[in-house]
């Protein structure tokens, strides 16, 4: 199988979409699995900055197929405006297959995620995607399939729309919507096993982070669907041989919204590197909280992805810091500990063990190759390498697609 996974390996914002995009220029098909709007991926290429939110990173290359898949819960009204965004860009439109069995996001959803008050304790992106994937388990959501069929949608929709707001308005909204995108939906899981069996070039996409699933991330810090590479299966129904399985990491930490943070920084490191990061949300823009490297929480993502290789982005930030720090293990109530803990509570009170490496001061931003980094910034390449016991085949130095040091090619080739 020619098949690559790009997974978040800590709390999202990693830059995978500019990761994504590297990887996919000769990629026929590039699928998200998990996840909706919620997702920020950027890329930043000859003709601008693409925010992308549902569609694809790869699907910015004309030859490459956007595959939604029934992973994700899709808003078609945001993705109406994203598409409109990437035309006014001068961009061809992107070819892309949307799922028959993905299920909507609708207006009701982002109202009921205010009222049920989530979106403050969490911290939420306010998308609605909480209650669409929680209506998808109540075996109420209404599914890109139904769409075209106006009785199941008169009998749905009342037990979804919550309140004041008109149905026949919404159904109106909803036929208009169908009309526009009908011809983009399909069977996904066919044509993904489809391509594979052809031989054919498939990028996965992951969205958000393995610290941020529902399950194996710092519940209930999290967000609702499966963001590792295990979500392949589960979102797309496909059973994949990967030929490689890519964890983007950042140099350094972020998350929005709450939850544990170990190695946060509230003081001049954290503002340092949230202003050199440029650390504002791609969905929300609210500032994103800062802090260094965390091993143990990178060595719980990498047991659960096990990766092939790493993709270290945005080094270039560290650039000026006298030293850097890198936790490589925790200690919570006086006992040391190199695992990472399964109960939120437990992370709030870690305090992290830092090995302490010396800075650079030299600027690295758009270098692309390794030897021409200082040596102090190759040494904590290496570093995070043999810690993990992970290559790490690609540095990120800028936010543009050439800003990429390539220290491996990845191989398509299982
Ligand atoms: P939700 O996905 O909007 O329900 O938000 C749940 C948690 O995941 C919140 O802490 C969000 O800030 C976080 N989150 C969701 N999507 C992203 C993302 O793409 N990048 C970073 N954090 C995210």
């Amino acid at each position: 199988m020619r098949a690559l996974a790009v997974i978040g390996a800590q709390l999202g914002d990693e830059a995978k979409g500019k990761v994504v995009h590297f990887l996919a220029k000769d990629a026929d098909l590039c699928v998200r699995f998990n996840g909706g709007p919620n997702a920020g991926h950027t890329v930043v290429d000859r003709f601008g900055t693409a925010r992308l939110h549902q569609v694809p990173a790869g699907a910015l290359h004309p030859r490459c197929l956007g595959v939604l898949a029934h992973g994700m819960v899709l808003d078609l009204w945001a993705l109406r405006s994203e598409l409109e965004e990437l035309s006014s860009q001068g961009r061809p439109r992107p070819k892309l297959l949307i799922s028959q069995r993905a299920h909507l996001i609708l207006p009701a959803h982002k109202a009921r995620e205010e009222e049920e008050g989530t979106a403050a304790r969490i911290g939420t992106t306010r998308r609605g995607i909480g209650p669409a994937y929680a209506d998808r388990a109540r075996r109420l959501g209404i599914r890109l399939l139904d769409l075209g069929k106006q009785k199941v949608i008169w009998e749905k929709l009342p037990k979804l729309s919550g309140g004041a707001r008109d149905i026949e308005a919404l159904v109106g909204e909803l036929r208009e919507l169908w009309q526009e995108f009908q011809g983009m939906v399909g069977d996904d899981r066919a044509c993904i096993a489809q391509a594979l069996e052809e031989g054919k070039a498939v990028v996965f996409e992951g969205a958000q982070g393995t610290l941020l699933d529902l399950d194996l991330g710092t519940y209930p810090y999290v967000t609702s669907s499966a963001t590792t590479v295990h979500g392949v299966g589960w979102g797309t129904g496909v059973r994949v041989d990967f030929s490689e399985v890519i964890g983007v990491a950042k140099a350094y930490v972020t998350r929005v919204g709450e939850g544990p943070f170990p190695t946060e920084e509230s003081g001049d490191v954290g503002e340092a590197l949230r202003r050199q990061g440029e650390e504002y949300g791609a969905t929300t823009g609210r500032p994103r909280r800062c802090g260094w490297l965390d091993l143990v929480a990178l060595r719980y993502a990498h047991e659960v992805n096990r990766f092939t290789s790493l993709a270290l982005t945005k080094l270039d930030v560290l650039s000026g810091l006298p030293q850097v720090k890198v936790a490589v293990a925790y200690r919570t109530s006086g006992a040391l500990r190199r695992d990472f803990p399964a109960a939120a509570e437990e992370l709030f009170s870690a305090t992290p063990v830092y090995e302490t490496l010396p800075g650079w001061t030299e600027e690295t931003r758009g270098l692309t190759s390794f030897a021409d980094l200082p040596p102090a910034a190759q040494d904590y390449v290496r570093f995070v390498e043999e810690s993990l016991g992970v290559p790490v085949a690609l540095v990120g130095t800028g936010p543009g697609e050439n800003d990429l040091i390539v220290r491996r090619p990845l191989d398509w080739e299982s």
